[in-house]
This record gives structure tokens, sequence and C-alpha cells, in this order.
């Protein structure tokens, strides 16, 4: 062997090398596929005890993660927000509700969002379904903040099958029904009458098929099941005849449907061999609404509250990739904390985002580690207010009487402040915390609807949630030292709360009578 040969030869040792590490390095990036469900209820899914069959959510979750101590934000856009900015609302200025057709703001155009950060490390970004973190100039649209390719609806609470939604502006003389569905920036006419969980679903399916597996596939799957109305082709249906409530019975169904629609995304996963790299994470955005259909039995209150029924979500991750599949993990993980966990498992950096609130949490979900969350902000939101029916309950009015005479009336937090803030295994909530029922099982016939116990709420309330997690047992009077120090962290976040931005309606967001929900300014 001359000695050119042997350097050949060192040549092909050494680039077979660095090939191989090349594709190590690949392999070592999943791909992130995250569904997003809407008003998805924690007595809604099987593995609760739901009279609701969720087989698919089942059997993936059961050979996964299922997160049983795991929050999400009582409402739509600030669950989506922190998921998409890794941050408190209040430090995005979005503490206070959602953002409204005609309100021209949207996720500040200095956050850093998830899906920028995936594809700085070098993903492919797909977004279907419910985006409702503002669009009023195209500079707020998905395909603007991080996503190569989106097919959805930019606001909520439209029509499952026609993709209309109809707004009527508090302020402005406006009442409108029009189409709300993208593809990319441009209206989407081609999809009347497919609804929307099969026409997401199948998208999301398309772009798994098309997928060039030397890629990773960031892919974020935001279903518009099962958020009100209640709409869904008979067939899901049929099988809960037993169902006697109409509002629970077609709620059932549009669970059926979103079920099939996980089962159908993974086995596209698994057809197209991209399973074995894939971690799949299932989460609702918000408790569910029992005004329509949903429960979150038995906790107390629901979706737009700060009692658990509000905030304690139903979540889990399936992946082959986890290191102990098949558990029920019981860490304290917030739905901040995925931006920085799967731009961690992404191999990615979060430089460039303002400073994080969230967690990397993989290795408490992957090995059972303790969570490095120790402390988890729910919200604090000075414009609070609630205006859907809470059966039996006028506490709003008494407990702004109740505010002055209360032992906590001189705290430097102002305990009219609607506010709740967890640590360890405590919980304080301040201010009118949102419908506070224990709403009765669905399934359960001999309670009668009407006799949850009405209990009187005071400005600061402090529970237990390990020992007490459906919040029954109110221990402040107990406990004053740790009132004490959890007010004072009240306070600490609320001096680093950006002001709330919750803008007028804006006339020019009008589509008019034959055009389509979407930027105007
Ligand atoms: C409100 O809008 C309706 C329909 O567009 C119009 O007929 C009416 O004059 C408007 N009223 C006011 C006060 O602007
Ligand atoms: C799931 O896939 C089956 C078979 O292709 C299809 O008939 C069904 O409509 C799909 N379901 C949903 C919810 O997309
Ligand atoms: C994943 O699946 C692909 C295609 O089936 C296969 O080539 C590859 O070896 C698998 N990787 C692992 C880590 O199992
Ligand atoms: C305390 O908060 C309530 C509710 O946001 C507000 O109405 C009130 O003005 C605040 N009080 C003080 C002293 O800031
Ligand atoms: C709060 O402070 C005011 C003014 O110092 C005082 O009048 C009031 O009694 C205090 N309230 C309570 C409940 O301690
Ligand atoms: C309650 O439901 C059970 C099982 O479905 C049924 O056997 C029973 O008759 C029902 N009771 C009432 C009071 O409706």
């Amino acid at each position: 062997m001359t000695e050119g040969n042997g350097k050949a030869v060192y040549w092909i040792i050494a680039s077979t090398f660095i090939v191989n590490l090349a594709q190590t390095l690949a392999a070592r990036q999943p791909h992130v596929v995250f569904i997003l469900a809407d008003d998805f209820g924690w007595y809604d899914i099987g593995y609760h005890g739901s009279e609701i069959r969720t087989p698919n959510l089942d059997k993936l979750s059961a050979g996964g993660v299922r997160l049983e101590n795991y929050y999400v934000q009582p409402l739509c856009t600030p669950s989506r927000n922190q998921l998409m900015t890794g941050r408190y609302q209040i430090h995005t200025g979005m503490q206070h509700q959602i953002i409204w057709p005609c309100q021209p703001y949207c996720v500040p155009l200095d956050e850093k969002l998830l899906p920028q950060l995936m594809k700085e490390a070098g993903y492919a970004t797909h977004m279907v379904g419910k985006w409702h973190l503002g669009m009023y100039k195209k500079d707020c649209l998905p395909t603007r903040r991080g996503f190569d390719t989106y097919l959805g609806y930019l606001t909520g609470s439209e029509d499952y099958f026609t993709h209309f939604r109809c707004y009527q502006s508090p302020s402005l003389n406006l009442s409108r029904c029009a189409l709300d569905l993208r593809d990319g920036e441009e209206v989407a006419t081609g999809y009347k009458g497919v609804y929307s969980t099969e026409l997401l679903s199948q998208r999301a399916i398309s772009i798994i098929e098309r997928h060039i597996s030397q890629k990773p596939l960031f892919m974020y799957v935001a279903l518009q099941a099962v958020h009100a109305p209640l709409q869904v082709p008979e067939r899901y249906v049929t099988p809960y005849s037993f169902i006697k409530d109409t509002n629970r019975r077609l709620y059932a169904g549009m669970v059926s449907a979103m079920d099939e629609a996980v089962g159908n995304i993974t086995m596209a996963l698994q057809k197209e061999g991209l399973w074995n790299n894939t971690v799949l994470v299932f989460s609702t955005d918000n408790g569910g609404q029992t005004l329509s259909g949903g429960s979150n039995w038995p906790l107390r209150g629901r979706k737009w509250s700060l009692w658990e029924g509000g905030v304690r979500g139903v979540g889990f991750v399936a992946s082959p990739l986890l290191k102990q599949p098949g558990t029920v993990n019981r860490e304290l993980i917030h739905i901040s904390d995925w931006l920085p966990t799967l731009v961690g498992l992404a191999g990615g950096s979060t430089t460039g985002t303002k400073p994080l609130d969230g967690f990397d949490v993989w290795n408490a979900i992957s090995k059972g580690f303790a969570s490095p969350r120790l402390e988890l902000l729910h919200n604090i939101d000075p414009l609070y207010y609630d205006t859907a029916p809470c059966p039996g309950r006028q506490h709003k009015l008494t407990l702004a009487q109740v505010v002055s005479r209360d032992m906590w009336a001189n705290s430097s937090f102002n305990v009219s402040i609607h506010a709740a803030i967890r640590s360890s295994k405590w919980k304080l909530l301040t201010g009118y915390p949102g419908c506070d029922v224990w709403f009765p099982r669905p399934d359960d016939n001999t309670s009668d609807s009407s006799s949850s116990e009405v209990d009187h709420l005071k400005p600061v309330m402090l529970f237990n949630i390990e020992k007490d997690p459906e919040e029954r047992n109110e221990v402040s009077a107990k406990f004053p030292k740790v009132v004490e120090h959890l007010l004072c962290r009240l306070e600490h976040h609320q001096k680093s709360a950006q002001p709330i931005n919750f803008p007028d309606d804006d006339p020019r967001c009008d589509p008019g009578p034959t055009g389509a929900w979407g930027p105007w300014a």
C-alpha cells in the first residue's frame, strides 16, 4: 500500500465517521408532534373514568407518561400564548382574557416563538388549526412567526362545517358572520361542509406523508375539538344514546371524533416510519366548559376560573424515546414548560427569547426525576370578570363587600385582584377566582345537580392541593405564614407585570358581507 492509498483509506474512514456522526446527531433530533385539544375537560377522557370513550388516547397514554399534576391556563389565548412564548401572560401584557376578532393586537412581535426556535434548530415547522394569538396585521400570522405552512383559523368559536365565525362587537355597530379559514396566508374557500376535526387531521396526515424524513419535523396540531358549538357528524353520536343530556351527548360524539383523529395521526406517523423517533404531546388548553357539555369532575370550577377545574389539564406524552414508559407522572408541570423542554429535545437554543418562566421538564417526564418547577403563577388579572352564568352564585358582589374587613386587607398585594399561585402543595387564591361550583359527575343520576354546597368565598383562600385537589378545605387561618409568603410572591410577580394590553375593537376589522376574518391593518 502506498502512502497515497493509506491517506485515501484514512479519508474514507474519516468521512464515514463524519457521516455516521451527522446521522447520529440527526437521529438525536426527534420529530415533535404537539396536539392541543380545545376546552377538553378533566373528566372527559377514558382514563379519568369518563363515560366518554377515548380508546386511542387511553392506549397512547398508557404506553407513554400521563401527566397528572399538569397545569394549563384557564382560557384559549392565554394557554396558547404561554405555549408559544414559554412566558407567563403577565410578561406579555396578555394577562386579561382572549383576543376578540376585532381587537388590534397580537402576541408582541418582539417575542420569539417556539416554532422560530425549532426552525433555527433545523426543523421543518407546520401548523394546523386554531391560532388565536392575534391577526390584525400580517406580521402576526403563524406563517410570519415561525411556521413554514399553516392551515387553520385565526379566531375561535366558529362553525365546524362552514368555518364561519359570527361576531357581534359590543362597542362597534357590527354584527358579522364571515369565513375564518386560511391556507398559508390565503383565504381557504374550498372546505365548506368538511368537518373541522377531519379536515385538520387530514392535513396533519398529509404533512406527515410528504415529510422528507432527513429533516426533523415539528408539527403543532391545534384542534377545534371539543370547543363549542356542539357540532358533530351523527355517526360519532350514535354510540352515546345512553347519555340523556343533549349537550353532553353531542360533546361525547365530538370527543370520539377527536380521539379518532389522534389515532389516525399516530397511525400515519407509524406508517411513514417516523414514530420510533417521535415525541408526541397531547394537552388540553384549559378546563372543560360545563355550559357546553364538558366536565371537570371531581374538580371545582371550570374553564375561565382559577379553580383546579379551570387549570388542571389533561395531558400526556407518548414516545418510544421515553425512559420510563407506562408511568403516571405527578411532578408539577406547566404549559409554559414545553418551550424550553421541546427546544431542549431538539438540541436547539433558547437564545433570543426574553426571560423564560418555563422549565425544561424532560427529565421529569422521561425519567421521573423531580420537576425543576417549584412554583407556578396561575395568573394575576386586575380586570377579571366572567359573564357566563354560574348556577346559584352571587359571590362577586359579596366578596367586594368583605375585602376591606378581611385580615389580609392591608397586605402589600391587593387581595381584591383575581390571582392564584401554587408553591409545592400550596395554592393561594385572591379576589374572585371565577365560577366555584363543584359540578356533579355527568353520569351520576343519583346526585341532585343543584345540591353542591354553597361555600362562602373569602378574598384570600389557601388550599393544600396535594391532600385536597377538590379545594373543599380552606386553610388560610391555620397557615398564616404560608399565606403571607405567597402574598409576597404574588406582589413580587405583579411588580414584573407588563401593563395590560386589551385594546378596543377596531372598526376596520369588518370583513364585509363577502370577505373573511383576517389582517386589516
Ligand atoms: C348600524 O349598522 C346598520 C347596518 O349596517 C345600519 O343600518 C345602521 O344605520 C347603523 N347604525 C348606526 C347607529 O351607525
Ligand atoms: C380516520 O381515518 C379513517 C380512515 O381513513 C377515516 O374514515 C376517518 O374519517 C378519519 N377520522 C378523522 C376524525 O379524521
Ligand atoms: C426507526 O425506523 C426506521 C424505519 O422503519 C428504521 O430504519 C430505523 O432503524 C429505526 N430506528 C430506531 C432507532 O429504531
Ligand atoms: C385593588 O384591585 C381592585 C381590583 O382590580 C381595584 O378595583 C382596586 O382599585 C385596587 N385597589 C387599590 C388600592 O389599588
Ligand atoms: C387596614 O389599615 C387601615 C388604615 O391603617 C385601618 O384603618 C384598617 O383597620 C386596617 N384593616 C385591617 C383589616 O386591619
Ligand atoms: C341511574 O342509572 C342506572 C344505570 O344507568 C339505572 O339503572 C337507574 O335506574 C338510574 N336511576 C335513576 C333514578 O334514573
